[in-house]
């Protein structure tokens, strides 16, 4: 905890460690603006981003978050220039490889949320050997939202269960709010309660539209490679400081 620790003290911001949010969802945005503001290629501002990725899942295993679910790739910026769009994904596919030292001696187990069959092969194996490599890890879960959206998962789960219900696996009255989301990619996962959305834009983006129903959203106009351990000790305390009623009214007000 040193180095979160070190934060609370110096910005006097003192976490409720019992109230630490269990799944933090961040839809990483700003790696073009930082770099164009630069002068630079945008994929320079995923390149930065990408340090950012390390030290803020550094920086949830230290707080005790159980779940860390990072935007990565949407299936709308297929529609980046494919330059970008390669450089992306060679970039996690290098992150995949590279990092899995640090997500085993920390405990980490990665898992993904996603169409992994229309990535390449090189990066779906890479993927496929870490996911395997870190699934008996018990600390932080590590989800990548790769080649994900939200409109396309949510009719992914309702396509297997019109099938099961066809077949006469599965009755209608059985589709319940728990069952439809064990259909989902991000099955056994809770839902987030915090989603965190860097460079300032006031929407969600297709991002986990299901599991967002009731998570508290904070936006911060810190773009994502600018983003420290600090704002996410911000966000988190902002969050600590919110009455979450999920539609009742808060005990005191009965
Ligand atoms: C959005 O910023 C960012 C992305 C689409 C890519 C996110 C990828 C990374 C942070 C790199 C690697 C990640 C891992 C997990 C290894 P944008 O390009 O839309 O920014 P803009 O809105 O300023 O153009």
């Amino acid at each position: 905890m040193a180095e979160i620790d070190q934060i609370q003290q110096e910005t006097g911001i003192m976490l409720d460690s019992k109230r630490i949010p269990k799944h933090i969802a961040i839809i990483m945005d700003g790696n073009g603006r930082w770099a164009t503001q630069r002068g630079l290629p945008r994929v320079m501002g995923h390149m930065q981003g990408y340090e950012t990725v390390r030290k803020v899942v550094r920086a949830c295993g230290e707080l005790g978050v159980n779940c860390l679910t990072l935007y990565t790739f949407s299936t709308e910026n297929w529609r980046r220039p494919k330059e970008e769009t390669d450089a992306i994904m060679g970039l996690i596919e290098t992150a995949t490889r590279e990092e899995l030292p640090e997500l085993m001696e920390n405990n980490v187990r990665l898992r993904v949320s996603g169409c992994m069959a229309e990535l390449s092969e090189s990066l779906q194996q890479a993927l496929m050997e870490s996911i395997q490599a870190t699934s008996g890890n018990t600390g932080l879960v590590l989800n990548l939202a790769i080649n994900y959206g939200g409109r396309m998962e949510i009719l992914r789960a309702t396509r297997e269960i019109c099938r099961r219900v066809l077949a006469g696996d599965l009755r209608p009255e059985d589709v319940t709010e728990e069952s439809f989301s064990s259909f989902l990619y991000t099955a056994e996962l809770p839902d987030p309660d915090l989603l965190i959305r860097t460079a300032g834009e006031l929407r969600v983006s297709n991002f986990l539209l299901w599991q967002i129903a009731y998570a508290e959203i904070w936006v911060t106009q810190t773009l994502w490679p600018d983003f420290t351990e600090k704002d996410l000790v911000c966000a988190i305390a902002d969050y600590q400081g919110r009455v979450r009623k999920f539609g009742s009214v808060p005990s005191a007000d009965r």
